[in-house]
């Protein structure tokens, strides 16, 4: 029996269909991530297992799951998160599903150089990238969690400015709120356990090569 790999996608979401599009351009079904969670590529030695993005990174590390193709930015924030504990790294990025985490603030609100964040609180889907970027920049901000619809929070009081994924542009714009710094530029990445054979890398050096078609 030859060798298959097992890789872990989005089963809703953005990177959905970004990812059923370039494997189908491909003549790779598949399958709608509808019920079934599990779906051996015939055309493949690959079996794709529909997951929830956040779990990506970590069925990866943990060997669950050989590859997975998930948002650096959700890649980075596992990463952060674990720190040591962690054995996913970056196979490829696939130059699809662009966007950036970006702070933005209400429009009416005057915070222009990163030191004007110090002391305010910061709401995001994001926390341990953010903290490494307040790390970074020595800047002493709160962070309040919330994980969805981060651009409420500033309207709520929640927050005074947040931290969240920018792609159009549209969702900040509705919510009255600007760009004022990126983060990380992200865009979908794949991403491979550590401890993967050479059979394994070869599989997915051809599934890159198919995608560079
Ligand atoms: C994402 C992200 C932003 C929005 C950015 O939210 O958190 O809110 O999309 O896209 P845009 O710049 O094109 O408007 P999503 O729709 O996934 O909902 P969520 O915040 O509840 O996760
Ligand atoms: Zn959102």
């Amino acid at each position: 029996m030859t060798k298959r790999i097992k890789l872990a996608l989005q089963k809703k979401g953005r990177l959905t269909d970004a990812c059923r599009q370039i494997f189908e351009k491909n003549g790779l079904s598949c399958k709608e991530a509808n019920r079934q969670l599990v779906y051996s590529i015939p055309e493949a030695p690959i079996d794709l297992l529909f997951v929830r993005d956040d779990d990506i990174p970590m069925l990866v590390s943990n060997g669950v799951c050989d590859f997975g193709i998930v948002g650096l930015n959700v890649f980075q924030e596992t990463k952060y998160e674990k720190q040591g504990d962690f054995d996913a790294e970056i196979f490829a990025p696939l130059g699809i599903a662009k966007c950036r985490l970006a702070i933005a603030v209400p429009e009416n609100k005057k915070v222009d150089a990163l030191s004007d964040l110090n002391n305010l609180k910061i709401a995001t889907t994001y926390p341990a990238s953010v903290r490494n970027f307040l790390q970074e920049k020595e800047l002493n901000s709160q962070i309040v969690y919330l994980s969805g619809s981060v651009e409420i929070a500033p309207q709520l009081q929640l927050s005074d400015v947040i931290a969240d994924i920018v792609s159009s542009g549209a969702t900040l714009k509705e919510n009255n709120l600007k760009e004022m710094t990126t983060i990380l530029d992200s865009e979908a990445v794949l991403i491979n356990n550590k401890n993967i054979d050479g059979d394994a890398k070869d599989i997915a050096d051809r599934l890159m090569a198919s995608f560079a078609n």
